[in-house]
């Protein structure tokens, strides 16, 4: 059967579906996963060729584009899973191309691929691209239905919006332990501004803004119908709580490291204690409360907790917050895995 399964991912919300599904079947035959994507060549644009000669770590920044993110998340979900996984960046003005030479130079067997995009631009490449590779793949394809424009579309999307974010928490979290085990390895001090500004991350995106929506707009309509699920709901919130405490506790432990009143280690065993914390708490979200919303809840329901899922909406940021904290994101899992 199939053992190394590529996987194609664009920047849309689609491609948080498409993860999920192919670890779900990657899981049950024993394969592993080839995540892939494709950036545009921004070096052959003249706006990229004038900052790498003016600006070369903007230039990075930019040429690397949603890469880093879209694979780190992708990462932490194989991670969660315990499936094996690697994960190819390419540079390509032409993505099918780029992904049938992948496929073939990383001895894939099976392309998995999403049937047809969001609608809308940005999430166009996939669908169109898919089409190309099923023309001129010799290897098989499969295609994944991601979104259906039937009954059931709001349900993903909320439900693909919300493990996205717990995809984006892992990873920033799986950063830190990096940056910490790095410097316990080399002996030399960690990037403090770096673990400052993942912490700033996940004190403004999951604290801020991810846990309290859960909270108003999933379990709220939940709350009152079965007593266990209320019991589940109790135990959730609690961990909201807890989990902010650990945060607090982690921030501090950052300044005594930046102050020299604690070492790397010390500062890993209070990031330690966060991390488990926010596993058991994603876990028992996707394994029980997801699940049970997904049986109860209406397609009305899920109309209005999608469309609060989607719009982040922070005055800190500006209009578009969500490209801020994406832009966040990129940067620090690309920062993160540079460190030697
Ligand atoms: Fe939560
Ligand atoms: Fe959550």
């Amino acid at each position: 059967m199939y053992r190394n399964i590529l996987v194609p991912l664009d920047d849309s919300e689609l491609a948080a579906n498409l993860v999920t599904q192919a670890l779900d079947f990657a899981r049950a035959l024993g394969a592993r996963l080839t995540f892939f994507h494709a950036r545009a060549d921004y070096a052959a644009t003249s706006d990229g060729a004038l900052q790498l000669a003016m600006a070369p770590e903007q230039f990075a920044e930019q040429a690397a584009g949603a890469a880093p993110g879209i694979l780190a998340k992708a990462e932490a979900a194989a991670r969660a899973a315990k499936v094996e996984w690697e994960a190819v960046a390419v540079t390509s003005d032409r993505p099918f191309e780029a992904i049938l030479e992948t496929a073939e130079a990383r001895g894939c067997d099976l392309i998995f691929m999403a049937s047809h995009g969001r609608r809308g631009l940005r999430g166009l490449f996939l669908g169109s691209q898919t089409q190309k590779v099923l023309e001129h793949a010799r290897l098989p394809v499969l295609v994944a239905s991601v979104e259906s424009n039937v009954e059931g579309r709001d349900m993903q999307a909320a439900t693909a919006t919300i493990k996205d974010e717990h995809r984006s928490l892992a990873a920033v979290i799986h950063a830190m332990r990096h940056l910490v085990q790095k410097s316990r390895e080399s002996d030399e001090a960690p990037d403090l501004e770096l673990l400052s500004a993942c912490l700033f991350y996940i004190r403004n995106f999951p604290a801020v803004l991810h846990h309290p929506k859960e909270e108003q707009w999933l379990f709220s309509r939940l709350r009152g119908a079965d007593a266990e699920l209320d019991a589940l709901i109790a135990t959730l919130e609690g961990q909201h709580r807890e989990g902010a405490a650990r945060l607090d506790a982690l921030g501090e432990e950052l300044e005594a490291l930046n102050a020299g009143r604690i070492d790397a280690t010390a500062f890993g065993q209070a990031l330690e204690r966060f991390a488990e914390g926010e596993w058991e708490h994603m876990s028992m979200e996707e394994k029980l409360i997801l699940p049970a919303a997904q049986e109860r809840l209406t397609e009305a329901d899920w109309r209005e907790i999608a469309a609060h899922f989607a719009a982040n909406r922070d005055p800190r940021f500006g209009a578009e917050p969500d490209e801020a904290y994406r832009k966040l994101f990129s940067r620090i899992v690309r920062l993160a895995q540079q460190r030697p």
